[in-house]
């Protein structure tokens, strides 16, 4: 039988272990943001339910986590569910609801053990009582661990942080009898979700979309961006390492020269 050669795949497995071999130890980012895109569209291609492509995305979340401590990411924001997203079909929303639930019952005892941190953003008092539940189990039992902060964004809009913030500032303005004219950027950063995480350093999105959907406005202001094509479920170690090494290949300004 003649055997066939398979040149692309080859090849494709060398890069990944060439890519490997290129991260450096220094000039990582600290924070990165990733919007995990493209799940519908990833169980559509194989004939599959959106809600087979939003269980393969939250596996991968676990897969994605175990890449970023390696390489000693601080934190790790991941965009899960969005103030938009209520949009969507009841079922497909229920479902959303109850991933952060089947994801920390399978995973919750590997994270305790890679000494990794579960927080949130986003508005969390409205979500379901069961998601509730389980997220805040998870917060308080991972509060002092010191390893990466898994911060999931859960319910989050950053138009909606950034109101929020403001109404509250305001109301604290008033009560000191403080002039607003007294206002920095550093005061208003306060009164973000992300006020104790900094801002990423680093934000992707997979699936081909370049856009920001109300994901962490203020907070990427000079943030470094990397797209892919790749749809969320399949996005994997090698591309996480080819996006640090991009990164780790720019020139942050700042705006300066
Ligand atoms: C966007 O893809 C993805 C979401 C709205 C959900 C993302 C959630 C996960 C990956 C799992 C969450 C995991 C944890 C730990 C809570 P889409 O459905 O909009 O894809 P499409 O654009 O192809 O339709």
């Amino acid at each position: 039988m003649r055997r066939i050669k398979l040149p692309f795949l080859k090849r494709k497995s060398r890069n990944t272990d060439q890519i490997n071999n290129i991260v450096k130890s220094d000039n990582l980012p600290k924070h990165v943001a990733i919007i995990m895109d493209g799940n519908g569209r990833w169980a559509n291609q194989r004939g599959l339910p959106r809600f087979a492509g939003h269980k393969e995305g939250m596996d991968n979340v676990k897969k994605i986590v175990k890449v970023a401590n390696k390489h000693h990411v601080k934190v790790l924001t991941l965009y899960a569910f969005s103030t938009e997203n209520w949009k969507r079909p009841k079922p497909e929303i229920d479902y959303l609801m109850k991933l952060p639930i089947e994801f920390l019952n399978t995973y919750l005892p590997e994270l305790i053990e890679e000494n990794v941190r579960v927080q949130t953003i986003g508005e969390f008092d409205v979500l379901p009582a069961h998601t509730k539940k389980a997220v805040q189990s998870a917060k308080d039992r991972t509060k002092d661990n010191n390893g990466l902060i898994l911060n999931i964004a859960l319910n989050y809009g950053s138009r909606f942080e950034i109101v929020q913030g403001i109404k509250e500032m305001v109301h604290d303005f008033d009560q000191k009898g403080e002039s607003i004219d007294n206002l920095t950027e550093e005061m208003f950063s306060e009164y973000l979700y992300t006020k104790k995480l900094g801002d990423p350093d680093l934000l992707i999105r997979t699936s081909g979309e370049i856009r920001l959907s109300n994901f962490l406005l203020w907070q990427s202001a000079y943030t470094e961006f990397w797209f892919t094509d790749s749809f969320w479920p399949d996005f994997n170690e090698y591309l996480f390492e080819k996006a640090l090494i991009d990164y780790q290949n720019r020139k942050r300004r700042y705006g300066g020269i």
